[in-house]
């Protein structure tokens, strides 16, 4: 019970503090992943709060991230963008890691965007390829939802059957196709990293039905369906982990192929914001 309540307070402070500094209502959500910075280029900004001043936020360790909440509209729609996302590799709990979509809940969010960049485990993929996330396998050692369980924030057993909006998948193949857009879709498993993944850890991870890895989104994920968000997410296939034909792979390579990616992605995510 105490531990709800801290909780709880917790988010009041944070969400007050934001409110002192904003009256915007956000009715979407976007974490910007790697490679997603420059939709920020189309966001009409009414306001920008630093996770450095919101109460108890995780402010971020990596140094190409900005780390601040953007809010404004995108396509005529009122939404927040978290610009600087956390990961566990960074040394956060994956309970850290779901604050702030529990803050962004607070302020108003349905809907939840996120972005990030993957490993293709899918032969049929290649290196710059979007992926649609249809599904996820959780292989963090955790899960945020360990812990008390707050009845009014949502259940103690959330049912999984439709994490991955149903209806947002539709619009996003439709919106690829008018953008005549090729989009891939698949399983997207995390895990914590930083490794990249072993021969042997493709070979299984591709063995279990995924199609992609990476080391974030599930804890976001998470957190957002059991607040009961709507969900849409999307890989950038930045390399390709295939286990019978590794190669080296470096972070100069996975940032350039994001890069290059990113004009696709961001049409596609405006795309599906103006639709919602
Ligand atoms: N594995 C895990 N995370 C990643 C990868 C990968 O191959 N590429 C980009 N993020």
């Amino acid at each position: 019970m105490e531990a709800i309540e801290k909780m709880n307070e917790q988010l009041d402070e944070a969400t007050d503090y934001i409110q002192s500094q904003t009256q915007f209502k956000p009715s979407i959500g976007i974490i910007l992943g790697t490679g997603l910075g420059s939709l920020v280029d189309g966001i009409e900004m009414q306001a920008t709060v630093g996770y450095d001043k919101i109460p108890h936020f995780p402010v971020s360790t990596v140094e190409s991230h900005a780390g601040r909440l953007l809010f404004g509209g995108l396509r005529g729609k009122p939404v927040v963008c978290m610009q600087g996302r956390f990961h566990f590799y960074e040394g956060y709990t994956l309970q850290q890691i779901a604050f702030p979509v529990r803050v962004m809940n607070r302020l108003g969010i349905k809907t939840l965007i996120v972005s990030n960049a993957a490993g293709g485990m899918n032969p049929n993929f290649n290196a710059g390829d979007i992926m649609l996330i249809k599904d996820h396998i959780n292989f963090f050692p955790g899960n945020p939802l360990i812990g008390p369980n707050d009845e009014k924030m949502g259940d103690r057993f959330p049912d999984m059957y439709e994490v991955y909006n149903h209806d947002y998948i539709k619009m996003a193949k439709q919106v690829a196709l008018d953008l005549k857009q090729p989009l891939q879709e698949g399983v997207y498993v995390g895990l914590t990293g930083p490794c990249l993944e072993t021969a042997a850890e493709y070979r299984m991870l591709r063995g279990w039905g995924a199609d992609a890895v990476g080391m974030s989104t599930v804890p976001e994920v998470i957190a957002a369906h059991h607040q009961h968000n709507r969900i849409l997410a999307f890989s950038i296939i930045t390399d390709m982990g295939l286990a019978d034909n590794m190669h080296p792979c470096s972070l100069d390579d996975v940032i350039g192929t994001a890069a290059a990616a990113e004009p696709k992605l961001r049409e596609l995510i405006a795309g599906c914001v103006e639709k919602m």
